[in-house]
Order: structure tokens, then sequence, then C-alpha cells
């Protein structure tokens, strides 16, 4: 068999096949962005008249009828050959025999591979892009729909002020938005062509990086060959996009979880998405939301990976980078599926707004309304609280709500109150957050207005 490496030259003995298998990569689904890439390297040779135009387009065209190889499937992964960029460039000598030879001219893996991953990634933020447009639009829809609907809002898991069920969406709404805003940002730097630095120092051919720029889509070039194929910060940056989505997202599922317990009583999971016990027939078990929340833990762990990985690499290019491609789909992996059925499970889910109406005006839920009723009457906030305090430990003593408190006892802590303070309710203390921002009904929907519009 001819040789087949594409680095056999200087050596005689064959490759054991434990350092075969060991040095294998996990790149062989990127065959058509290793492809696209090559075409585009290609033209330029050509172009330039660094390689005669004939073969030039020899190769372009030999890359063609490569591509349709890996997409008819008709490509056997041959491990010997190490990989995607090996495998591409031994499959077009088949196609076209020596012309092929002619590819690999005034490029090295090390920048080869480091505009794969650079494709791979600007591909992976614009499907995140789209998944989180999804979810967050799902999120206005029912911010919108919900933005009157009051639910407890928490502190420390302790009811605290009423909020409504639209405004605590739309809180994960805000989040998923400046999470799409990061992977834009990631996208930015990507998208810069490192093909060109050679394997660390440039390269000697008059190449036209500008016009392989173009024609691959990408922003502009790299100013230096040596960070062109020493770094990976683009992917430490994907998954820490990755990360901070997936940990919003496991916030949100750990709300699903809570409100789905009888203790809440908030949510009944949609069938579709809930599981049953083997053994207690009456269980409807959140795993999704568990799943999502637990996953968290794997994507935080694909970001301190990529972290240690380049931790102390001496420049440039080492093969430890190789690992980076690992840590791009294993981030993917969770993030990409969690945001697509969350996009489909959140608007299934069946809110007991009753339950969550009826929660939101029980345990003192109203104490800061009726300090602020205090306040307007001239009272500084800080009396109010004391005395709104008394009011609360009477209510406890009673086992009752401040607002089963008869009059006289109010009049009692404090002669500014009148039978008004009775009035008091959830809609009241909803309806009296009417600033940007906060939750009275009215701002609510104007929020999921503004949030829609900055999704575009
Ligand atoms: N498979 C390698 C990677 O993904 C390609 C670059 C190899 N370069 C080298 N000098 N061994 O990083």
């Amino acid at each position: 068999m001819t040789e087949q490496r594409t680095w056999g030259g200087r050596f005689e003995g064959g490759m054991d096949e434990l350092t075969r298998d060991y040095t294998a990569g996990m790149d062989r689904d990127f065959w058509a962005h290793d492809i696209i890439g090559s075409v585009a390297h290609a033209r330029m040779l050509g172009h330039q008249g660094i390689i005669p135009s004939s073969e030039a387009d020899a190769i372009v065209a030999g890359l063609a009828l490569v591509l349709e190889d890996f997409h008819a499937g008709r490509v056997t992964w041959r491990p010997e050959l190490e990989d995607i960029h090996t495998h591409v460039e031994v499959l077009l000598r088949e196609k076209i025999g020596d012309a092929a030879g002619r590819l690999h001219t005034a490029r090295s893996r090390n920048d080869q591979v480091a505009l794969l991953n650079r494709m791979v990634v600007r591909e992976a933020c614009d499907i995140a892009r789209e998944s989180l447009t999804e979810l967050v639009a799902v999120l206005c829809d029912l911010g919108d729909r919900h933005a009157a609907d009051p639910m407890p809002g928490y502190t420390h898991v302790q009811r605290a002020q009423p909020v409504t069920l639209g405004h605590h969406l739309l809180a994960y709404g805000e989040m998923l938005l400046r999470d799409r805003e990061r992977f834009d940002d990631c996208r930015t730097r990507t998208n810069v062509l490192p093909l060109g630095a050679g394997a660390l120092a440039g390269s000697p051919y008059p190449l036209d990086r500008a016009m392989v720029a173009e024609e691959l889509g990408f922003d502009s070039v790299s100013r230096n060959s040596m960070d062109a194929t020493a770094d990976r910060d683009f992917v430490a940056e994907y998954a820490a996009a990755c990360a901070i989505t997936q940990v919003h997202l496991s916030r949100f599922a750990e709300d699903i979880v809570l409100w789905a317990s009888a203790e809440y009583g908030f949510v009944t999971l949609p069938d579709g998405f809930a599981t049953g016990s083997s053994i207690m027939p009456q269980k409807k078990n959140a795993d999704v939301a568990e799943l999502a929340r637990g996953r968290a833990g794997r994507v935080i762990g694909e970001l301190v990976g990529i972290l240690t990985t380049m931790k102390g690499l001496p420049m440039t290019y080492n093969r430890d980078l190789q690992e980076d491609k690992a840590y791009i789909l294993g981030a993917s992996n969770v993030v990409l599926p969690t945001l697509r059925i969350f996009a489909a499970m959140v608007p299934a889910l069946g809110f007991n707004l009753e339950r969550m109406r009826e929660a939101a005006g029980q345990s003192y839920a109203l104490a800061t309304d009726i300090a602020d009723y205090l306040v307007k009457k001239g009272l500084p906030f800080r009396s109010a609280h004391e005395v709104v305090g008394g009011l609360v430990r009477e209510a406890e003593r009673r086992r009752c709500e401040l607002n089963e408190l008869p009059l006289e006892v109010y009049r009692a802590g404090s002669d500014l109150f009148a039978a008004d303070v009775l009035e008091i309710s959830v809609d009241s203390a909803l309806a009296a957050r009417d600033i940007p921002g906060g939750t009275a009904p009215r701002q609510v929907r104007l929020a999921a207005a503004q949030l829609r519009a900055a999704l575009g």
C-alpha cells in the first residue's frame, strides 16, 4: 500500500495501533466544513498562480465529488488516516490523482484545524441564537398572557411580595436574551480567518487571505499567525456562553420542579414532558427539568475543561488543542436540546392560576405594602417597618392573615391607619409597582413588548 499518512516521509516504522487510536480526534463529522475551507483555499491558490489554475480547478471539482460521497454516506472512516483533513486529502487523491498533492500548498493542519474549529463554533453560535430566539419568543407570549396573573415572588424561598407569573417568566426571557448576545459576541470574535497562518509563522507564498475570508464569510483575517494557530479562546467563550445559558435554564428548571410539587401546586406537568415511577403509581416527575438542571454540571465541566487544556500551554500549536472539539460538542449537545425541549415544554405547562393567586396573598406577603401605606402618610420607612412588624407578630399570634386583623389592631399600631388599609390586596400591590421594570401588569405587558422588539 502506498503511504497514506500526510507526514510519513521521515518515518520508517508504521504507527502502533495503540497510538493510532489514542491520538484519534473527534472531527469526523466535520467533513463539510473541512471541504468548504479547502475549496476556498484551492481557488485562491489558483487565482494567485501559486498552483496552476487547471489543477486548482481539478481540485475544486474533485472536492465536490468527495463532498458528495460524504453526503451519500459512501465514505468509510479509516482510523489510520488520523483526522478529517487527511481523509479529505486522501479521498481527493483517489478522485483526481496527483493534483491532489497541491491542495496542501501554503497550508498546515495547524491553520486548517483552526479554520475548521472557527467555522464550527461560528455555526454553533448561529444555532444557539436560533434556539434562544425561539424560547425567548415563547416567554414573551406567556409573559404577556400572564401579565396580570399573581403569584408569590420569593426571596430565600420564602414568600416575599406578590409578582405576576408573566413577570417571573419574563425574568428568564431577559436572561436568555443576554445569553443570545453572548453567543453573538462570541461569533464576532470567532469570525476571523486563521488560514494563512501556516504551521505557526505565516506563509512564504503570496496568498490572498482576504479573498479566502470573503469566500468563507469571515469578517477579517488574523493579524498574528502564532495567535491564530495557538489560541482557542473562542472555544472557551462558546463554552462559557453555553455554561451561562445552561445555568439559567437550570434555575428555570428548578422553579418548574418546585412548582410541580404538591407543596407548591402551581403547575401541572403535561404528560408528554413528565415521567412516572416504577413503584409509586401516583407519581408524575419533572425529569426533563431535573435533567436540564443536572446537565448544567456537564456544560460547566466543558468550560472548565477547555480552560484547563489551554492553561500553561506553550506557544503555539500543541496536540492538546485537538481536545477542543470535544468541549464544543459536549457543550452543544446539552444546551441545544435543552433549549429546544424548553421551548416545547414551557408553553405546555398547566399553570394553576387560582392556586398561585391564593398563595400570592398569604404569608403576610402584603406587609411591605402596608408599610408603604404608612410612608405615604408621612411616616419614615424604618418606623413603618417596625409598626407592621408588630402587626405581623399579632397576626401570627391570632393565626390569621394581615387583612383579617380588625382595624383597631392597626390603629393601635399607628393612628395613621384608616379603614382603607384593609383594601390593600394582591392586585393593589401589583398595580402599585408601576414603574419601568416593575411587576404592575401594565409594565409587564410593556416589558414583554420591549423584549419581543429586542428579539427582532
Ligand atoms: N487533528 C488535529 C487537531 O484537531 C489536527 C492538527 C494536527 N496538527 C499536528 N501538527 N499534529 O488538532
